[in-house]
C-alpha cells in the first residue's frame, strides 16, 4: 500500500496519515504500536504527558522496522516551558523513548498566561540546529500565536497539531496554515467517534463508497490536506483506518461533512487551556 506524503517547510515530508497513541501504555501499548507499524503506519504521535514514550519506543523496536523509516513525534509539556527547561524536558522524552533523535518535536500547548512559548520556541530551534530533532512544530496554537513565533524568530513551525474533526473543521486556521506553509495535523480526528459515525450524512457517504463511516471521516481529513492521527488499540481497526487511498470523496461530500460543524468537543481553547 502506498501512502501519499505532505511536504514540510524544511524539505522533509510526513505521510498523509499517522497513528495516535494516547492511552496506549505498558506491554499492551507497545504491542499496539508494533502492530500499527507492521500495518503500515510510519508517523507516530506521543507526548511526555501521555506517560507512554517507553511503550512507544519498545513498540518501534519490536516491530522489526528500521527506526530510520519511522517518524516519531513527541511534545513538550507546560511544566518545561522556558529556554533552559525545554532541553531538560526534551532529554526526558528522548531517554524514555530510547532514541538518539526525535523526528518531530512539538510545543504541546501555548499557555499564553505563562507567557514563555517564545523562549521555548527559541530552544526548539536550537534542538533542531543541534540535530537532536529533525523538524519542529507546535500544537494547539492560534493564528496570533503562530504569527508571533514567525515574526520574532523567523522560523515558521513545520506543523500545527490541533483539534480537528467534522464537528470542528477549523477552516480559518487551515487556510492560514496553507498560506504560510504549515502542515495541519488533526487530533481526535474521529471526534466523539460513536456520535460522528452515526451521523446520517456520514453513513450515507460511506455506503455510497462501500467504506465504513470511520474511513469516510478519515478520508475527509486527507482531502482537506490535514493529517489525521487516529488511535486504535485494535489491529483490525488500525488496518481499517489506514485503508483510505482507494476511494475519493467529491467536493459536495467533503462540504457536507464540513457542514456538521458545531464547535470544539473537548473545550481545549488554546487562549485559556492550561495543562502542565
Ligand atoms: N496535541 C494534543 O493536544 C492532542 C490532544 C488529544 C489527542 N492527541 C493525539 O491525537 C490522537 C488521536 O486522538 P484520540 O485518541 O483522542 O481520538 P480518536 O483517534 O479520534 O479516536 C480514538 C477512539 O476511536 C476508537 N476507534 C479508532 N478507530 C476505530 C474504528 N475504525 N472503528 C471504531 N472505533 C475506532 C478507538 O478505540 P479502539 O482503540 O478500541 O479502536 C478510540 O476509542 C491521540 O491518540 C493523540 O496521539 C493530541
Amino acid at each position: 500500500m502506498s501512502i501519499p506524503t505532505l511536504a514540510l517547510n524544511n524539505g522533509r515530508a510526513l505521510p498523509a496519515i499517522g497513528f495516535g497513541t494516547y492511552n496506549l501504555r505498558g506491554e499492551p501499548g507497545a504491542a499496539a504500536v508494533a502492530s500499527a507499524i507492521t500495518t503500515g503506519y510510519r508517523l507516530l504521535d506521543t507526548a511526555l504527558n501521555y506517560e507512554n514514550e517507553g511503550a512507544v519506543g519498545d513498540g518501534i523496536r519490536a516491530s522489526g522496522v528500521d527506526r530510520a523509516d519511522i517518524i516519531v513525534t513527541s511534545k513538550l509539556p507546560g511544566r518545561f516551558h522556558g529556554y533552559d527547561e525545554t532541553f531538560v524536558g526534551f532529554e526526558e522524552s528522548r531517554a524514555l523513548l530510547g532514541l538518539d533523535y526525535v523526528d518531530l518535536y512539538l510545543i504541546h500547548w501555548p499557555l499564553p498566561k505563562v507567557g514563555k512559548y517564545l523562549e521555548t520556541w527559541r530552544a526548539m530551534i536550537e534542538l533542531r540546529d543541534q540535530g537532536l530533532v529533525r523538524s519542529i512544530g507546535v500544537s494547539n496554537f492560534t493564528i496570533e500565536q503562530l504569527t508571533r513565533l514567525a515574526d520574532e524568530t523567523g522560523v515558521v513551525p513545520a506543523v500545527n497539531q490541533v483539534e480537528l474533526h467534522p464537528r470542528f473543521p477549523q477552516a480559518e486556521l487551515r487556510a492560514f496554515h496553507t498560506a504560510h506553509g504549515i502542515v495541519t495535523e488533526s487530533w481526535s480526528p474521529l471526534g466523539n467517534r460513536s456520535e460522528i459515525t452515526a451521523e446520517p450524512v456520514i453513513t450515507r457517504i460511506a455506503a455510497d463508497h462501500g467504506v465504513t463511516a470511520t474511513q469516510a471521516v478519515l478520508r475527509w481529513h486527507v482531502q482537506l490536506g490535514a493529517i489525521p492521527i487516529p488511535k486504535s488499540a485494535n489491529p483490525e481497526r488500525q488496518q481499517e483506518n489506514i485503508d483510505l487511498f482507494g476511494f475519493e470523496l467529491d467536493d459536495a461530500e467533503v462540504s457536507a461533512i464540513s457542514a456538521l460543524e458545531s464547535g470544539r468537543l473537548w473545550g481545549g481553547d488554546p487562549d485559556t487551556h492550561e495543562e502542565f
